[in-house]
Protein backbone atom coordinates (compact mmCIF):
# COMPACT_ATOMS: atom_id res chain seq x y z
CA UNK A 1 0.00 0.00 0.00
CA UNK A 2 1.06 3.50 -0.74
CA UNK A 3 0.69 5.57 2.04
CA UNK A 4 -1.19 9.23 1.63
CA UNK A 5 0.37 12.24 0.49
CA UNK A 6 -0.35 15.70 -0.06
CA UNK A 7 -0.51 17.12 -3.65
CA UNK A 8 -0.86 20.68 -4.63
CA UNK A 9 -4.27 20.01 -6.57
CA UNK A 10 -5.63 19.52 -2.25
CA UNK A 11 -4.41 23.34 -1.97
CA UNK A 12 -7.17 25.71 -1.13
CA UNK A 13 -5.01 28.96 -0.94
CA UNK A 14 -4.81 29.84 1.79
CA UNK A 15 -1.45 28.84 3.23
CA UNK A 16 -2.71 28.21 7.25
CA UNK A 17 -5.24 26.25 5.68
CA UNK A 18 -3.25 24.17 3.37
CA UNK A 19 -0.65 23.57 6.54
CA UNK A 20 -3.51 21.99 8.34
CA UNK A 21 -4.87 19.69 5.85
CA UNK A 22 -1.31 18.87 5.09
CA UNK A 23 -1.12 18.01 9.20
CA UNK A 24 -4.30 16.08 8.42
CA UNK A 25 -2.74 14.00 5.42
CA UNK A 26 0.43 13.16 7.62
CA UNK A 27 -2.17 11.89 10.21
CA UNK A 28 -4.20 9.70 7.73
CA UNK A 29 -0.40 8.22 6.72
CA UNK A 30 0.54 7.86 10.01
CA UNK A 31 -2.66 5.60 10.36
CA UNK A 32 -1.70 4.02 7.10
CA UNK A 33 1.95 3.52 8.17
CA UNK A 34 0.93 1.81 11.68
CA UNK A 35 -1.22 -0.94 10.09
CA UNK A 36 1.39 -1.61 7.38
CA UNK A 37 4.41 -1.32 9.21
CA UNK A 38 4.33 -2.58 12.83
CA UNK A 39 4.66 -6.15 13.70
CA UNK A 40 1.09 -7.54 15.33
CA UNK A 41 2.28 -7.17 18.98
CA UNK A 42 2.56 -3.56 18.73
CA UNK A 43 -0.05 -3.00 16.04
CA UNK A 44 -2.88 -2.24 18.18
CA UNK A 45 -1.29 0.68 20.45
CA UNK A 46 -0.07 2.40 16.87
CA UNK A 47 -3.53 2.38 15.39
CA UNK A 48 -4.96 3.52 18.17
CA UNK A 49 -2.72 5.78 18.66
CA UNK A 50 -2.79 7.11 14.73
CA UNK A 51 -6.50 7.12 15.46
CA UNK A 52 -6.77 9.31 18.29
CA UNK A 53 -4.00 11.79 17.20
CA UNK A 54 -6.35 12.26 13.81
CA UNK A 55 -9.26 12.83 15.94
CA UNK A 56 -7.74 15.81 17.93
CA UNK A 57 -6.03 17.18 15.06
CA UNK A 58 -9.22 17.07 13.17
CA UNK A 59 -10.99 19.06 15.74
CA UNK A 60 -8.59 21.70 16.16
CA UNK A 61 -8.34 22.07 12.46
CA UNK A 62 -12.31 22.15 12.00
CA UNK A 63 -13.26 24.73 15.02
CA UNK A 64 -10.39 26.85 13.10
CA UNK A 65 -12.96 27.10 10.16
CA UNK A 66 -15.65 27.17 11.77
CA UNK A 67 -14.50 30.38 13.56
CA UNK A 68 -13.12 31.69 10.23
CA UNK A 69 -16.77 31.03 8.65
CA UNK A 70 -18.21 32.83 11.52
CA UNK A 71 -16.01 35.59 11.87
CA UNK A 72 -16.63 36.27 7.65
CA UNK A 73 -20.37 35.33 7.79
CA UNK A 74 -19.96 32.28 5.12
CA UNK A 75 -23.25 31.77 3.87
CA UNK A 76 -23.04 27.81 3.29
CA UNK A 77 -21.70 27.55 7.12
CA UNK A 78 -24.10 25.58 8.94
CA UNK A 79 -24.56 23.01 5.84
CA UNK A 80 -20.46 22.62 6.43
CA UNK A 81 -20.39 22.39 10.22
CA UNK A 82 -22.90 19.87 9.91
CA UNK A 83 -20.67 18.08 7.55
CA UNK A 84 -18.01 18.16 10.13
CA UNK A 85 -20.12 17.02 13.04
CA UNK A 86 -20.90 13.61 11.24
CA UNK A 87 -17.12 13.28 10.53
CA UNK A 88 -16.38 13.79 13.95
CA UNK A 89 -18.95 11.33 15.07
CA UNK A 90 -17.71 8.77 12.96
CA UNK A 91 -14.22 9.24 14.07
CA UNK A 92 -15.46 8.67 18.03
CA UNK A 93 -17.28 5.88 16.93
CA UNK A 94 -13.63 4.34 14.93
CA UNK A 95 -11.99 5.67 18.40
CA UNK A 96 -13.89 3.33 20.93
CA UNK A 97 -14.25 0.33 18.48
CA UNK A 98 -10.84 0.65 17.81
CA UNK A 99 -10.13 -0.09 21.71
CA UNK A 100 -11.76 -3.57 21.30
CA UNK A 101 -11.66 -4.45 17.70
CA UNK A 102 -9.11 -4.52 14.71
CA UNK A 103 -10.16 -1.05 12.47
CA UNK A 104 -7.29 -1.96 10.43
CA UNK A 105 -9.98 -3.21 7.86
CA UNK A 106 -9.05 -1.46 4.45
CA UNK A 107 -12.49 0.09 3.89
CA UNK A 108 -12.44 2.31 7.11
CA UNK A 109 -9.16 3.81 6.42
CA UNK A 110 -10.48 4.29 2.87
CA UNK A 111 -13.26 5.82 4.16
CA UNK A 112 -11.50 8.35 6.60
CA UNK A 113 -8.84 9.00 3.35
CA UNK A 114 -11.94 9.51 1.11
CA UNK A 115 -13.87 11.73 3.42
CA UNK A 116 -11.02 14.10 4.07
CA UNK A 117 -10.01 14.72 0.71
CA UNK A 118 -13.36 15.03 -1.21
CA UNK A 119 -13.98 17.30 1.62
CA UNK A 120 -11.25 19.34 1.26
CA UNK A 121 -11.35 19.51 -2.51
CA UNK A 122 -15.06 20.24 -2.90
CA UNK A 123 -16.33 21.98 0.19
CA UNK A 124 -13.48 23.78 1.46
CA UNK A 125 -12.41 24.69 -1.35
CA UNK A 126 -15.93 26.41 -2.10
CA UNK A 127 -15.42 27.79 1.05
CA UNK A 128 -12.11 29.65 0.00
CA UNK A 129 -13.59 31.06 -2.97
CA UNK A 130 -15.84 32.68 -1.26
CA UNK A 131 -13.60 34.24 1.52
CA UNK A 132 -11.60 35.14 -1.36
CA UNK A 133 -14.42 37.45 -3.08
CA UNK A 134 -15.15 38.25 0.68
CA UNK A 135 -11.79 39.83 1.31
CA UNK A 136 -11.91 41.93 -1.92
CA UNK A 137 -15.65 43.59 -1.12
CA UNK A 138 -17.04 41.07 -3.74
CA UNK A 139 -19.32 39.20 -1.29
CA UNK A 140 -22.07 40.17 1.16
CA UNK A 141 -21.43 39.37 4.79
CA UNK A 142 -23.87 38.28 7.33
CA UNK A 143 -22.70 39.70 10.34
FE1 LIG B 1 -14.09 21.74 6.28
Amino acid sequence: MSFTTWNNEYSVGIDEIDDQHKGLVDCIANLEESIEGVDEKQRWTAVHYAIVQLTDYTRIHFSVEESLMRILGYPQRDAHIAQHNIFISFLKNVQRKSITHDISEDEIVRYLREWLLTHILRDDKQYAVWFEAANSGGARRMT
